[in-house]
This record gives C-alpha cells, sequence and structure tokens, in this order.
C-alpha cells in the first residue's frame, strides 16, 4: 500500500504505534519531581482530545494539599474493600492487586465531567454518556503523552463520584471520572498488570473484529 502524502514520516509512525503498544496502567511509581511545564504538556495533550459536539467537557483539579491527599487515598482504600466484598471468591486474588499509587506518585489529579451538561445537544441526543466518552479520550491522549515522555499514569476508579466531588467542592451536577497519579517509573512492564497476575488475558483480534454481523 502506498503511504499517504499526509502520513507522518516512518520513525513518526513508528513512535505513535510505539507509545500505544507499550503504554501502562501505573500503580507503582518512585521518588522524582514531574517538572510543572511537563505536567502542563500532559494537561494541554488532554485538552486536545476530540469531543462530541467540540463539548470540552473535562476539568482538571491538581491536588497539592497533603491532607486532601490523604482523605482521597482513605476513600479509594474504602472503595476498594467494598469491591473485595463483592467479589466473593476472587476476593483474596483481588486484595493481592495494586490498584492505585495515589500516596506515592509525584502529581494527583482529580478529572471530572462538567456540569451543566445537559445543555449540550449535539452528537449526545441519543446517547448522553458521549461526553463521559470525551474525557476518556483526554484521558488517553495524556496517557499517550505521559508514555512518550517515560512519565507513569495510572487511572484509578475506585471511589464514590459524590464523595469525592465533595472532597473537591465540585461544583453541582460536576461528576470526577478519574482520579490520576502520574510520577516517575523504575520501568514500563511488557504486559498489563492483570495480566501478569493471572487475572485475565488481552483477547485475540479475531475475537473483537467481524464483517457485517457481529
Ligand atoms: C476507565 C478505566 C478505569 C481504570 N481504573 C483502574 C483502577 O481503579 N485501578 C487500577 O489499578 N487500574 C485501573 N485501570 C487500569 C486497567 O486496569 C488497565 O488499563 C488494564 O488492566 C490494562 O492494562 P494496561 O493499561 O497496563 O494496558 C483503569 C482503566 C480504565 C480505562
Amino acid at each position: 500500500m502506498v503511504a499517504s502524502k499526509h502520513g507522518f514520516s516512518k520513525t513518526d509512525i513508528n513512535a505513535v504505534y510505539r507509545a500505544i503498544k507499550t503504554r501502562r496502567d501505573i500503580r507503582h511509581f518512585i521518588p522524582g519531581d514531574i517538572e510543572p511545564e511537563l505536567l502542563l504538556r500532559l494537561i494541554q495533550a488532554a485538552h486536545f482530545a476530540p469531543s462530541v459536539g467540540y463539548m470540552q467537557p473535562w476539568h482538571f483539579v491538581r491536588i497539592t494539599d497533603p491532607s486532601l491527599r490523604k482523605n482521597i487515598h482513605q476513600h479509594v482504600e474504602q472503595e476498594r474493600l467494598n469491591t473485595a466484598e463483592a467479589l466473593d471468591e476472587r476476593k483474596d486474588t483481588f486484595m493481592k492487586l495494586k490498584i492505585e499509587g495515589i500516596m506515592d506518585c509525584s502529581e494527583l489529579l482529580v478529572v471530572s465531567l462538567t456540569s451543566q451538561r445537559e445543555q449540550y445537544i449535539l452528537g449526545r441526543r441519543t446517547i448522553p454518556e458521549m461526553d463521559l466518552a470525551s474525557v476518556a479520550c483526554a484521558i488517553q491522549n495524556m496517557w499517550l503523552a505521559a508514555r512518550a515522555e517515560g512519565i507513569g499514569l495510572g487511572w484509578v476508579s475506585f471511589f464514590e463520584p459524590q464523595v469525592l466531588a465533595k472532597l473537591i467542592q465540585a461544583p453541582e451536577g460536576a461528576l470526577p471520572i478519574a482520579i490520576l497519579c502520574i510520577g516517575q517509573v523504575q520501568g514500563f512492564a511488557d504486559k498489563p498488570l492483570l495480566e501478569e497476575s493471572g487475572w485475565d488475558t488481552r483477547r485475540p483480534l479475531s475475537d473483537i473484529l467481524s464483517e457485517n454481523t457481529w
């Protein structure tokens, strides 16, 4: 196949696929700061994401208050225990897994859906969740940019949105959807932690792709 004249150079193409393939969810961090310019670059990468109706329904709160970080961690820990109870026979395996690095990461962000989302109809009249999909795109942008920068990022979703909303004093109607742990790492594992630990495996492409009918 002939490459498109709009394509990147071979090196750049490889770099994009490399970031996609070697990105990992990170829960283990080593000490070391994140330069403010680097953090800003990552947030800028998130802000370049596509969004339904160009809604840009995201808001980032940077947590710098140590007591707030501790309160967030305590809440996540409680939710981890609640999840374990809900897992029944896989409880013990789950309890051995590390699911967050909130107290060890250098930067902590809470990402939320903005308030007054009902005003936006374009592209979400029938599927209102498209705003959530847009924020997920923003986080993925950030994740890939962080990987390229050699920085670890972990998405934590073990929390009650309303509790977290209260902790960050979010406006009425805004909804936290992610706690992002960002920091320096020892390295990036070849496989997802949930694969290494035997929790699950990546399904083959033939399982997720079909033609004309499901
Ligand atoms: C929406 C979302 C929420 C997630 N929440 C958590 C979480 O709370 N804790 C955690 O350890 N990993 C979380 N992850 C990371 C997944 O476990 C991880 O992406 C998956 O196991 C594949 O591993 P990889 O990201 O390293 O490829 C989340 C990922 C996504 C996309």
